[in-house]
């Protein structure tokens, strides 16, 4: 039998023991269905050994019936990472539940997790099935689940908007077919934080076996309330949450694993709970999940934004470097801030890198330090003071994507009333391909786009494209990303360089390789032809 780890929050600041909350991370499942940010193999597994290092309790890998890419990324994540739990998604079929366990078999820890809609307008109009045919589908899919892993979760997707009495029964019965864990999502945003409370406290005074299974929230943001509705449910006694770095995921997004973790930690005297995360892993793991996926986090987002502690007020100022609390309910290194900024420049050797790139939450190993080592020197010979932003972009933009097409040099020809001439030249399976364009584009960046798709003669859409600088100064690097639409699916590309020009051309390669990659998993799709003439 489960443990269960609901229970009531404590409103007291007598030292009690916080209920231990366990915290189901949702970024490579949920999070990576947001628009732009799906994610290859590597950069998969990478997310997922930092989600570990947070010290998450549950990784949501996939959803393996999804794609070849949500298999694999599942059952390389379940043979690699070791700690949590790791889960993949299915429906309540069976053609789900056994490609989730074909995903799932090698992991220490498995846990498939069984979904399938309850509220009136998902019966009608997309399942065109009764009450009796759902809770039927329901148990038969957890029996099947359990039949592989004794740790299944059952969602009944929609639970928000789903009458209490029907949920109730549902619940109820994918318990008795033997659920470990049930959650219940606000699929759409819908709820708001004394609802939430309510749909909690029902299940707890209504399921006569909730307590054999731990009560979960997955709540989403459309109404800007995931943080706020998941905090009622933990008050009213849930016992997991699901949430995703940064937030990320459908529409609006999730619930976002920084928040939530950190209004329970601050703010343990009045939950009375907390959770196993080591919060100086947040902001690491918020950079490199930003960097992975493309999605900057806004400047003012609570706990990992870049101004989250800054303070611009006199008073403010003066209050802080009189007495911190003031001003500041939590520490920015508590956190994982680095305490400076300013850090290094052409004198600092391997070692003092290792150490920083150590404080900035990232253990290289000895490969990894040497080429980032070559890349620091290189660098600090074209700008004199390197900042910890610097040695973070470093070190996320080592990560070479899929391989393919490489930038070897480009020549552009432009200036003010004239249109731009290219030279262009990359390497591909050791061969090189020149192009050179005259009379190309708009402005540099379009000519050098166009020159890229001629020479690959893989063509799409930009759809965004956004420079910024990663640090201070004139001498900054600029750092790319765009994102291109391609046989109907976005892709993303970013680089980085003190050369705003070619940080754009590789970026693009960046996503032009992406759009190689699939193509080679999924021969069917073909070249859409040139976008421009
Ligand atoms: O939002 C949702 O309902 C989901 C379920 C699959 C848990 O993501
Ligand atoms: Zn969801």
């Amino acid at each position: 039998m489960p443990h269960s780890n609901n229970g009531p929050a404590k409103k007291s600041s007598i030292a009690a023991k916080p209920r231990r909350v366990l915290i189901f991370d949702t970024t490579l499942r949920d999070g990576e269905q947001s628009p732009g940010c799906s994610m290859n193999l590597a950069e998969k597994l990478e997310v997922a050994q930092a989600l570990a290092a947070l010290g998450v309790d549950i990784i949501e890998g996939g959803f393996p019936i999804a794609s070849v890419g949500d298999f694999e990324a599942v059952r390389e994540i379940a043979k690699a990472v070791r700690g949590p739990v790791i889960c993949g998604l299915a429906r309540c079929n069976d053609a789900d539940i056994d490609r989730a366990w074909e995903a799932l078999e090698h992991a220490a820890h498995p846990r498939i997790h069984v979904f399938l809609a309850t509220s009136a307008i998902h019966r009608e109009f997309k399942l065109r099935m009764d009450k009796g045919e759902i809770v039927r589908r329901a148990v038969a899919g957890v029996r099947r689940a359990v039949s592989y892993c004794k740790n299944v979760e059952f969602s009944p997707e929609d639970a928000a908007r789903t009458e209490p009495d029907f949920l109730c029964e549902v619940v109820e019965a994918a318990i008795d077919a033997g659920a470990t864990t049930v959650n219940i999502p606000d699929t759409v945003g819908y709820a708001t934080p004394t609802h939430m409370h309510n749909v909690i406290r029902t299940l707890r005074q209504r399921v006569p076996n909730i307590d054999k299974a731990v009560i979960s929230i997955h709540c989403h943001n459309d109404l800007g309330l995931a943080v706020a509705n998941s905090l009622a449910a933990v008050e009213a006694g849930a016992g997991q949450i699901e949430c995703t770095i940064n937030g990320i995921g459908e529409r609006a997004g999730n619930c976002s694993l920084e928040e939530v973790v950190m209004a329970m930690r601050v703010r343990g005297d009045y939950y009375g709970c907390d959770t196993g995360i080591v919060a100086s892993r947040l902001v690491p793991t918020s950079r490199l999940v930003s960097n992975i996926t493309g999605m900057q986090v806004q400047r003012n987002k609570a706990i990992v934004g870049r101004n989250a502690f800054a303070h611009e007020a006199g008073i403010h100022q003066d209050g802080m470097l009189k007495e911190r609390r003031t001003y500041e309910i939590m520490r920015p290194e508590d956190v994982g801030f680095a305490r400076t900024d300013l850090v290094m420049g052409k004198h600092s050797g391997r070692a003092a890198l290792a150490d920083r790139a150590r404080a900035l939450g990232f253990d290289l190993s000895p490969e990894q330090l040497q080429m980032v080592f070559e890349q620091f020197k290189a660098l600090a010979d074209k700008k004199k003071e390197i900042y910890d932003s610097d040695i973070v972009s470093l070190i996320t933009h080592q990560k070479t994507g899929e391989g393919g097409w490489r930038l070897v040099s480009y020549k552009m020809n432009c200036g003010t009333g004239r249109t731009p001439s290219v030279h262009l030249e990359l390497a591909h399976d050791g061969e090189h391909v020149t192009v050179e364009l005259d009379n190309a584009g708009d402005g540099p960046v379009d000519a050098v786009f166009w020159a890229i798709e001629k020479a690959t003669g893989i063509s799409a859409t930009c759809n965004e494209f956004r420079v910024h600088s990663v640090s201070v100064g004139k001498d900054a690097q600029g750092e790319v990303n765009v994102q291109l639409l391609c046989d109907g699916q976005l892709y993303r590309g970013r680089a980085v360089s003190t050369d705003s020009l070619e940080a754009s051309a590789r970026a693009f390669l960046d996503a032009i390789n992406r759009i190689w990659a699939t193509r080679r998993l999924t021969p069917a799709a073909q070249p859409v032809g040139a976008a421009h003439p």
